[in-house]
């Protein structure tokens, strides 16, 4: 038997629990011994719920029992998940964890102690919630150098941009409703501005390189400012609007972004709707694959979780996920990605059309009916730098998304 000890009974802790419960035998079996959850560690206390008997309230209780060989971490942010992980680590137990915080900004340093010791820190659930992903990197894509991860690594952001573009309606209106639903958080700023998707594509540019990615080096762009007019200028191109994370090789090095970009029918990515997540990995020899499936939620993210926990207790005394070296990854400077970009600009195309092209070059431009006052065009292809460089030019732009297509 495999004792194991449970950090933090919120969603993900309680999942954890069910899952556990519910699929027990499939569970052991997968792990080839008997797991059981010997300490739920919990400030509250659950009386009625049959897990009080396991709850304790002190960490060391966990740490100076030599019993339990797999601490799972699924109390969100860095403190105290980060002393309480590093500690769980060097006295030899495996850490398996849901929390992309931790693993974005501690899990060079973790992985490097799991890597001396001899055991696994795992994070399957921090990317993409239910979806496989950091393991098919770790252990299936081997025969591929990928060049690409693209991914709807945000359940919120992409709920509230399907939700707009089915409705029609502006931001702040769907923000709202998302929230009194329970969709979005009352303080929703880590999902519309980006900050929880950068952290994710953060992880999985390291674990795709082997080298570390600093989550604070990636441009990050929320959805705040995507307008129903936007929307509706995307559908007129055949396009949808979707909060992409996304880190390519180009002929420069590296670069990763966070971003809304419109993407066409043709990408792979357009049609995952509502609170889905979907990553897209291109391999130089695989060519295109498609993850896709409950990037959140209780259980899609507790059956990510136990899935790590299988794999810790089928390695107990190896380390499987080599992860990342602490060999930093230098990205590409911002101003030298390349884009095609969309930009809504005031005035009619009779008027201004000239004016734009004499700064952009040609353009492919649209006047929509619904939106008064205003065109809407799309570049060629230019870097960053260069958009911004014309942009400033011109001093009736309304608004710029980046083109995938
Ligand atoms: N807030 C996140 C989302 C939860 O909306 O996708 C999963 O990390």
């Amino acid at each position: 038997m495999v004792q194991i000890a449970v950090l933090g009974y919120g969603t993900v802790g309680s999942g954890v629990v069910e899952v556990i419960n519910t699929n027990q035998e499939i569970v052991n079996k997968n792990a080839g011994d008997e797991i059981n959850i010997k300490y739920v560690l919990d400030l509250r206390d659950f009386p009625g719920d049959p897990v009080q008997e396991k709850i304790v309230h002190d960490y060391e209780v966990i740490i100076n029992d030599p019993e339990i060989k797999v601490v799972v971490e699924v109390m969100g942010g860095t403190n105290p998940a980060y002393t309480f992980v590093k500690r769980a680590l060097e006295s030899g137990k495996s850490v398996c964890t849901s929390n992309k915080e931790l693993v974005a900004k501690h899990g060079t340093e973790l992985l490097e102690i799991a890597r001396e010791k001899n055991i696994n820190f795992l994070f399957e659930a921090s990317c993409g919630g239910g979806i496989p992903i950091i393991r098919p990197l770790n252990t299936s894509l081997t025969a591929d150098d990928i060049d690409e991860i693209s991914g709807i690594l945000n359940g919120t952001t992409n709920y509230i941009l399907s939700k707009m573009a089915d409705d029609g309606a502006d931001f702040d209106v769907v923000l709202k409703d998302a929230q009194e639903k329970g969709y979005a958080e009352r303080n929703p700023a880590a999902d519309i501005e980006g900050w929880d998707a950068c952290r994710k594509i953060a992880i999985l540019s390291s674990v795709a390189t082997g080298k570390y990615v600093d989550f604070q080096d990636v441009y990050t762009e929320g959805i705040t400012e995507i307008t129903a007019a936007d929307i509706k200028y995307a559908k007129a191109w055949g396009a949808s609007i979707k909060l992409l994370a996304t880190s390519r090789k180009t002929a420069e090095g590296i670069c990763a972004m966070v971003s809304p970009v419109m993407i066409d029918r043709n990408h792979p990515l357009y049609s995952v709707n509502d609170v889905f997540n979907a990553i897209f990995v291109h391999g130089n020899v695989l060519g295109n694959a498609m993850f896709y499936g409950s990037g959140a939620g209780k259980l899609p993210t507790a059956s990510a979780v136990v899935s790590d926990v299988v794999d810790a207790v089928k390695h107990i005394d190896t380390n499987v996920m080599p992860g990342w070296s602490s060999e930093k990854l230098d990205l590409i400077p911002v101003g030298d990605v390349e884009s095609r970009f969309f930009v809504r600009m005031k005035g009619s195309c009779q008027e201004k059309l000239t004016k734009a092209e004499e700064v952009f070059g040609t353009v492919d431009a649209r006047e929509l009916a619904e939106v008064d006052g205003e065109f809407g065009f799309i570049t060629e292809k230019m870097t960053e730098a260069e958009y911004q460089e014309k942009a400033e030019k011109l001093d009736d732009i309304l608004g710029m998304i980046r083109v995938r297509f």
